[in-house]
């Protein structure tokens, strides 16, 4: 089969663990697939700096890159609007199917891309944008299209909950928890918007839109961050046996005249250490959905940093490659008969 060429524009905590994983995976993404994924080119900013991938495959060119007869899938792990934006609907117009872990581009373009990705019969595909390796995009859009989403709620920003955790589970100071997020490659390179809340807002905005099968940006979400959450008022709550957790919560509301709407808000909350998002403890997120005929689904797993994210999106890289080339049908043949069974005593 042919080769599936692969642009991946990006090379921070989680183009790198892309990068890694298209590499050391290779043969078992091939079977995955039913064709070879091949790295054609990285855009980063800086050319200089050594990054431990094989140098020619570097460019500063992203406009070049996407541009190439011999790129199938684009994969956007910049982050900002722009220019990601600009490349992300250039390559969709192309025919270039597209993963991004955007979260504040989706936020307010989802509408844009969607449809640039429509026009051009190619995917866009974005599950690393929400909740870092917890598949609760595709839930949504996919396994809960025959439902009717009631709710969406829980932690949704790494960052946030692991101070949050620190603060109240060691009495750690707010600047030394976020410093060590940081560290960690939880938090974003301005780690404004997480600890404001506008990382949240924005994956709230996206929730919300692929659940309420509308349009949500992130200017609807009402916001408020933890930056004036103290270690005196975890204390307080631990004396009420409850925590501070930010969470992010979207509701479709019915109105008495029947008239239906959207809340979406993300504010510190205190809630009771037997809830069941009380216990989710460091850069771990969780997202309860309420569905009528589903009823209650909770997702949980890690929700920030360079690996889990890189799953993510591997995910979808594996499913737009799939499309490419099978027009959906996985080899799901090949899948099942690559590995022997071992008999359970042996295991
Ligand atoms: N800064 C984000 C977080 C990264 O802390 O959750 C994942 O989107």
């Amino acid at each position: 089969p042919r080769e599936l060429g692969v642009a991946v524009l990006g090379l921070g905590n989680v183009g790198t663990e892309v990068v890694r994983i298209i590499t050391e995976n290779a043969i078992d993404l091939r079977e995955r697939i039913g064709a070879p994924l091949v790295i054609r080119g990285i855009a980063v900013r800086d050319l200089g700096r050594d990054r431990g991938v094989a140098r020619e495959l570097l460019t500063d060119d992203p406009a070049s890159l996407i541009r190439r007869d011999d790129v199938d899938i684009v994969i956007e792990v910049v982050g900002g609007i722009e220019p990601p934006r600009e490349l992300i609907r250039t390559a969709l117009e192309l025919g270039k199917s597209v993963v991004t872990a955007n979260k504040a581009l989706l936020a307010e373009y989802t509408g844009e891309l969607a449809a640039a990705a429509a026009a051009a019969n190619v995917d866009l595909y974005f599950e690393a944008a929400v909740a870092g390796a917890i598949p609760v995009v595709r839930p949504l859009m996919q396994s809960l299209a025959g439902d009717q989403v009631e709710r969406v709620a829980g932690i949704v920003n790494g960052t946030t909950n692991y101070i949050l955790s620190a603060m109240a589970e060691t009495g750690a100071d707010y600047e030394t928890a976020l410093a060590e997020a940081g560290r960690l490659g939880y938090a974003e390179a301005d780690p404004t918007a997480d600890v404001e809340g506008y990382d949240a807002a924005a994956k709230a905005a996206i929730l919300a839109s692929i659940a309420f099968h509308s349009r949500v940006t992130a200017a609807d979400v009402y916001r408020e961050g933890i930056s004036s959450v103290t270690a005196a008022d975890l204390a307080s709550a631990a004396k009420f046996d409850c925590t501070v957790k930010l969470l992010s919560i979207c509701e479709r509301i019915t109105e008495a005249d029947g008239t239906e709407r959207i809340s979406a808000r993300v504010y510190p909350a205190l809630i009771p250490l037997a809830h069941p998002l009380a216990t989710v403890s460091g850069a771990y997120n969780a997202v309860v959905v309420e569905a009528h005929d589903a009823g209650r689904l909770m997702f949980y797993g890690q929700g920030a940093g360079g690996a889990p994210t890189a799953s993510a999106v591997m995910g979808d890289v594996v499913m737009a490659a799939r499309n490419k080339v099978h027009s959906g049908r996985g080899p799901l043949e090949s899948t099942y008969a690559s590995l022997a069974i071992a008999p359970i005593a042996q295991v």
